[in-house]
């Protein structure tokens, strides 16, 4: 595991991280799950409550919270030495790698020290304020980026892990458990994702992803179980849209699913280190 030297950007960061409560990774081993649509819930739900609330991309090769929150080809104000962060809505701002290029079908071609770069740049040298949550929605898997972000910043409150229901979920559970065990973050649960996917044919729903996995998973790790999240077109076009599918479709099953997730994550925030299911 390389280490990050200590230089003047881990002060800058230090500096400017001491100013957010509760930083939360969000993960899975896998693209495609809803990742980034529960950082994108889970941000907007919990500035609706009157929380401050951060929203960082470091999905370097995959950054989708800029269209996902409608602010594609939004460019950060820069006065050269730090920049805004984009605002989404009241309480609730946003950075993404997609920020920063106005195309978004330019492949980002960067070698490990540039994505360092950007990762400091952007603990460091985003004017993100007095937050009370931070989100970070980190690319698929256990790689560089991740484990880069969980070294830059300086406590991490906790991770969730997001998968679906398939039997390899267990396993694809286990790996971003272990990896955030290792690193002493506490896991704050696994959300199981795209269960019930509706059936157009028979009326009902299928279990395309066979439901389940992810609540075995949590009780064969013993982390809390974050709840499951029923697939919703409207979610995936609100996604598209650039649309809040919390705001636009609270009374959707899936936003009232998320909703009780974020209820479980805080609490399992709340509830101290050590604490489980
Ligand atoms: N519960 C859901 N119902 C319907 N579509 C979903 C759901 N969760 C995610 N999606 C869609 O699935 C796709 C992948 O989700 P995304 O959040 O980008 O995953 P990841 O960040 O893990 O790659 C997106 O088009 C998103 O809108
Ligand atoms: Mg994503």
């Amino acid at each position: 595991m390389h280490k990050v030297t200590i230089d003047g950007a881990m002060s800058r960061i230090a500096e400017n991280m001491a100013k957010v409560k509760y930083k939360i990774v969000v993960m899975s081993n896998k693209g495609g799950v809803g990742k980034s649509s529960t950082a994108v819930a889970f941000a907007a739900l919990l500035s609706s409550r009157g929380a401050r609330v951060g929203l960082l991309d470091i999905d370097i090769h995959g950054p989708s919270l800029a269209k996902m929150t409608g602010k594609e080809g939004v460019l950060p104000v820069s006065d050269g030495k730090a920049m805004d962060p984009v605002r989404v809505k009241d309480n609730l701002v946003m950075i993404s790698v997609g920020s920063l290029t106005s195309r978004d079908d330019m492949p980002v071609i960067w070698r490990g020290p540039m994505k360092m770069n950007i990762l400091k740049q952007f603990l460091a040298d985003v004017r993100w304020g007095e937050l009370d949550y931070l989100v970070i929605d980190a690319p698929p898997g256990t790689g560089d980026e991740p484990l880069s972000i969980c070294q830059l910043l300086p406590g991490v409150a906790g991770g969730v892990v997001v998968t679906t229901g398939q039997e390899v979920a267990l396993l694809d559970s286990m790996k971003a458990v272990n990896f955030l065990k290792r690193l002493g973050i506490r896991v704050l649960g696994i959300l199981e994702n795209m269960t019930d996917f509706p059936c157009p044919h028979c009326g009902g729903s299928v279990d395309l992803f066979k439901s389940g996995g992810g609540q075995a998973a949590a009780g064969k790790l013993g982390v809390r179980f974050l709840g499951r999240v029923p697939f919703d077109p409207r979610l995936l076009e609100a996604g598209d849209g650039g649309r809040l599918f919390v705001d636009t479709d609270p009374d959707a099953p899936a936003a009232k699913a998320l909703a009780a997730a974020v209820d479980a994550a805080v609490d399992a925030l709340q509830a101290g280190p050590g604490a489980a299911a």
